[in-house]
């Protein structure tokens, strides 16, 4: 069966009307731009699912600064071709103006857990995401859906909706697909020149710093952030916006590692913005 692409709130209904009760429905929001992250979703989906939909919409109530709304790639058609591939059965894509006909009056409010890391410096942005997401839990009415571990603090805030609001949604976890070299796969790469990509890993060698000190002992925050901050090359090209440990389920800074933590940071590449986050664990 070809994928079937609806672009509203009553075609996703009419499109799942006769495949409920068949068997669980897992979603995948994305916005578009797919890569073998998205895939891997996709996949484990999949796997899991009777039927499997694929949400492609840019948010614009999640974007903090307008130029990067703007340079946010579309290609639809490569990305509908992917969903064909992996044997997806409906592709939501909705415009703007089906999602938001007029300006919400009504949204969803994000407390302590979008208090730090890129709760900090994006303002507005985890209100935005977990408005959109509750609206295509809505829309779809999935049993499952499946968010990447590569935006931890974005997956952390998803759980503790679901948990606070009652949402009858069952949150799977999937983990950072990354390239050879360590980078996070990231619609947002393909921004990167040459020279910058080279430079791109350093996010994620920092995050292993941390990791591998960890492992051996260490337990100082500040100590392992100067650390992992150090080992960024010094090169103009590259700005540490933060780099973190949290706790993995309040997203709250921890002073001293005691238990797992969640060593997460946002990399300035160029004007190209990367976050990157692995687990830790202290011996
Ligand atoms: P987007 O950046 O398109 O990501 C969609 C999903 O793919 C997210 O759950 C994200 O964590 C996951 N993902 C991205 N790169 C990944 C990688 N390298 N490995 C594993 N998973 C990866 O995140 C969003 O869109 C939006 O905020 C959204 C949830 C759709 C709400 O608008």
């Amino acid at each position: 069966m070809p994928v079937s692409v609806v672009q509203t709130a009553d075609g996703v209904r009419a499109a799942l009307a006769s495949r409920r009760g068949s068997g669980p429905i897992g979603l995948v929001p994305t916005m578009g731009a797919l890569h073998a992250g998205h895939a891997r979703l996709i996949e484990e989906a999949r796997h899991e699912c009777v039927t499997v939909a694929v949400s492609i919409f840019v948010n614009p109530l999640q974007f903090d600064r307008a130029d990067d709304l703007a340079r946010y790639s579309r290609p639809f058609e490569a990305d509908l071709a992917l969903c064909e591939t992996l044997s997806v059965d409906v592709v939501f894509a909705p415009t703007a103006a089906d999602m938001y006909p007029e300006p919400l009056d009504c949204t969803v409010h994000v407390g302590r857990t979008a208090e730090h890391l890129c709760g900090a410096f994006r303002p507005g942005h985890f209100n935005g995401v977990a408005t959109v997401v509750l609206k295509l839990f809505n829309v779809v009415q999935p049993d499952v859906a499946y968010f990447g571990e590569k935006d931890a603090q974005q997956l952390a805030i998803i759980r503790r909706m679901v948990a606070d609001l009652n949402v009858p949604v069952r949150i799977a976890p999937v983990a950072t697909v990354r390239e050879a070299d360590g980078l996070a796969l990231s619609s947002r790469n393909q921004h990167l020149n040459a020279a910058e990509r080279a430079l791109a890993p350093a996010l994620f060698h920092a995050l292993g710093v941390v990791r591998d000190a960890i492992a051996a002992g260490n337990a100082d925050a500040a100590a392992l952030k100067r650390q992992a901050s150090e080992s960024i090359p010094a090169d103009g090209r590259l700005r540490l916006e933060y780099l973190e440990l949290v706790d993995p389920w309040t997203f709250q800074p921890v002073d001293r590692v005691s238990g797992p933590v969640v060593a997460a940071g946002a990399l300035w590449v160029g004007s190209t913005r990367l976050i990157d986050n692995i687990r830790c664990t202290p011996p």
